[in-house]
């Protein structure tokens, strides 16, 4: 059974596949006790490497990259820029195949990839996969709503799609969802007149009502001002810890990652060099991971120990403020 967007109202979703088992089970991981790692697993990764090859040069950007992320977490990537990040994100959904000698990828009980071979049934996987861009990536010319709804399009008939009819409920569905995020109000205007911190809010009402298990986000709040960042990452906490969804995201600003990620990630020239709680996020491995680009752009100055509850703590780039709950 697949996750029905039960959060986000009624019906259910019928973009579920039968072969999905674990988002009822997400749904019942949401605020529960129940330890990540002894909850079902979401994302596997093992044994990845990427070389990307030109003409020119060979790069590797991936090097035995091996993970396991399990239901409901929610995990911060970081690392410097080139690191990889977005690289083994796009992996997860087969836009990016590892070398041949690479080993598998395995996404809500369905392989992806293998030895650099995509799945014959990547299209049924990539649909219980929301992917959040940075660039937002709505349509500009159309409402709000419709943006929405299209979230609904890879699960309808062919002659549904085509001629993008949508019934009563799905509509009904999409408010839901844009009410949820905050943005109902403007489910009328043109989505190029909305500012980028509600674009990306209906970018994840958007996944939200495909019903994704999975929702991966490659740096969201890159191009955010402070509040408009705390609000889309707010609200990838409520679809984590209310629904269940497991979320993936990359980010630049690691107050971020500290404040909302209780697992983060780091990468560093392809490697994975750091996998643990944020508490356990030194600034000697931030500087590890970092390198020179820690000294560059201002990275130091947001590179400080957060406290996640208040006190204490060295001053934070980011006032206070604006990261409360
Ligand atoms: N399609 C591609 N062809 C060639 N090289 C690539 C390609 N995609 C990524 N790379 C290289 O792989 C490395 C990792 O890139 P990636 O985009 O994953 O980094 P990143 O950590 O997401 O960086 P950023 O923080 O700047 O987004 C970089 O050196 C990049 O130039
Ligand atoms: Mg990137």
């Amino acid at each position: 059974m697949t996750r029905s967007p039960s959060s986000v109202g009624k019906p259910q979703n019928p973009v579920a596949s039968s072969e999905t088992s674990s988002s009822a089970a997400s749904e019942v991981y949401a605020n529960s006790s129940i330890p990540p790692d002894s909850r079902a697993i979401a994302v596997s990764v093992d044994g990845l490497s990427k070389t990307f090859k030109s003409l020119l040069r060979s790069h590797r950007a991936l090097h035995d990259v091996s993970l396991t992320i399990h239901e409901g977490e929610m995990v911060g990537l970081i690392g410097a820029s080139g690191s990889g990040k977005s690289t083994l994100l796009r992996h997860l959904t087969g836009l990016v195949t590892g070398d041949p000698d690479s080993g598998a990828i395995t996404v809500l009980g369905s392989e992806i990839q293998n030895a650099g071979k995509l799945s014959g049934r990547i299209r049924k996987i990539r649909r219980r996969i929301g992917f959040i861009f940075q660039q937002f990536n709505l349509v500009s010319r159309l409402s709000l709503l419709t943006n929405v709804l299209i979230g609904r399009l890879g699960g309808m008939p062919w002659y549904r799609s085509c001629f993008g009819r949508f019934t009563r409920d799905e509509k009904r569905m999409a408010m839901a969802a844009l009410d949820r995020v905050g943005i109902s109000l403007h489910a009328g205007q043109r989505a190029g007149t909305l500012s980028g911190g509600q674009q990306q809010r209906a970018a994840i009402a958007r996944a939200m009502i495909q019903g994704a298990e999975l929702m991966l986000a490659d740096e969201p709040i890159a191009s955010l001002d402070p509040e408009a960042s705390r609000k889309v990452m707010q609200t990838l906490r409520d679809v984590n810890q209310k629904d269940g969804t497991t979320v993936v995201v990359c980010l630049h600003q690691v107050e971020f990652a500290k404040r909302y990620c209780p697992r983060i990630i780091g990468l560093k020239d392809g490697n994975m060099v750091f996998d643990g709680p944020p508490e356990e996020l030194t600034m000697k491995i931030l500087q590890e991971i970092y390198g020179a680009e820690a000294d560059d752009a201002g990275i130091m100055d947001t590179i400080t120990e957060l406290p996640r509850s208040g006190g204490g703590g060295e001053p934070l780039s980011v006032p206070p403020s604006v990261l409360a709950n």
